[in-house]
């Protein structure tokens, strides 16, 4: 992206949060369970599968064997260079491309499935991201997700919503909290297979404070045949 000067711009721009998530990505994978998740989204896929807001490629090492190729974008200049590190240690080929989700740098149907992991909270426009991910599948392809998304309780939703217009997209890349995701999902015409509901951390853990992002779900999604 160019600005008015001319000089170029990344299109997203978060230099902390970047570096604090590259840090800390991989201890929630370890403490908060989230490397079972990424086990558990991936499970299956197979052919060519494009990844949008791939981070620092935490989920390289989990795809199947089965997967002939991943497309990675990853609009983020310091956690594109570590995903380029990631790359080399994955057990199968993956292509780390410079993007942003609403303006995906492929061919319309090229594509098996696609996967959305903790992205879709932080691009700039949802729907738009949505029509591309339903446009760069072939029928009848899957969308695996793994978001968090919109509280189903009153008072959580609250929590949300004061979270989402103070501090936190400030301190957490542009992340929202209070998106429904799901209803997005199904909005951009794609079929919902499979939905999992849970919490991080999970309730029983006995925190009393639920934070705001603690509502996640796990989702395999369809474009229509
Ligand atoms: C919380 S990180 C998640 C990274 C990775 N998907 C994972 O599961 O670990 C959010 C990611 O979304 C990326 N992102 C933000 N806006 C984006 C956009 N408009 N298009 C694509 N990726 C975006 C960020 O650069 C960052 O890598």
């Amino acid at each position: 992206m160019r600005s008015r000067t001319g000089v170029t711009r990344e299109a997203v721009h978060h230099p902390l949060f970047a570096r604090f998530y590259a840090r800390c990505g991989p201890v929630m994978d370890a403490r908060a369970g989230f490397g079972a998740h990424r086990e558990t989204v991936l499970a299956g896929l197979t052919g060519r599968v494009i990844e949008i807001g791939a981070g620092s490629g935490l989920n390289f090492r989990h795809y199947p064997r089965t997967v002939a190729e991943v497309v990675a974008i990853e609009p983020e200049r310091h956690l594109r260079r570590l995903a380029v590190d990631a790359a080399q240690h994955a057990e199968v080929p993956v292509d780390v491309v410079p993007g942003v989700a609403e303006a995906l740098p492929v061919k319309s149907e090229a594509f098996d499935a696609a996967v959305a992991s903790l992205v879709l909270c932080s691009v700039r426009d949802q729907r738009r991201a949505l029509a591309e991910l339903h446009r760069v599948l072939r029928p009848g392809g899957e969308l695996r997700l793994l978001e968090h998304c919109r509280a189903e309780g009153r008072g959580h939703a609250a929590l949300q919503w004061v979270a989402d217009r103070t501090l936190w997209p400030l301190l957490f890349g542009g992340c929202r909290t209070g998106r429904d995701t799901l209803a997005a999902v199904e909005a951009a015409g794609f079929d919902v297979l499979e939905l999992r509901r849970f919490h991080v951390p999970e309730r029983a853990k006995g925190l009393t404070l639920p934070l705001p992002s603690s509502p996640h779900i796990l989702a395999t999604v369809r474009r229509p045949g």
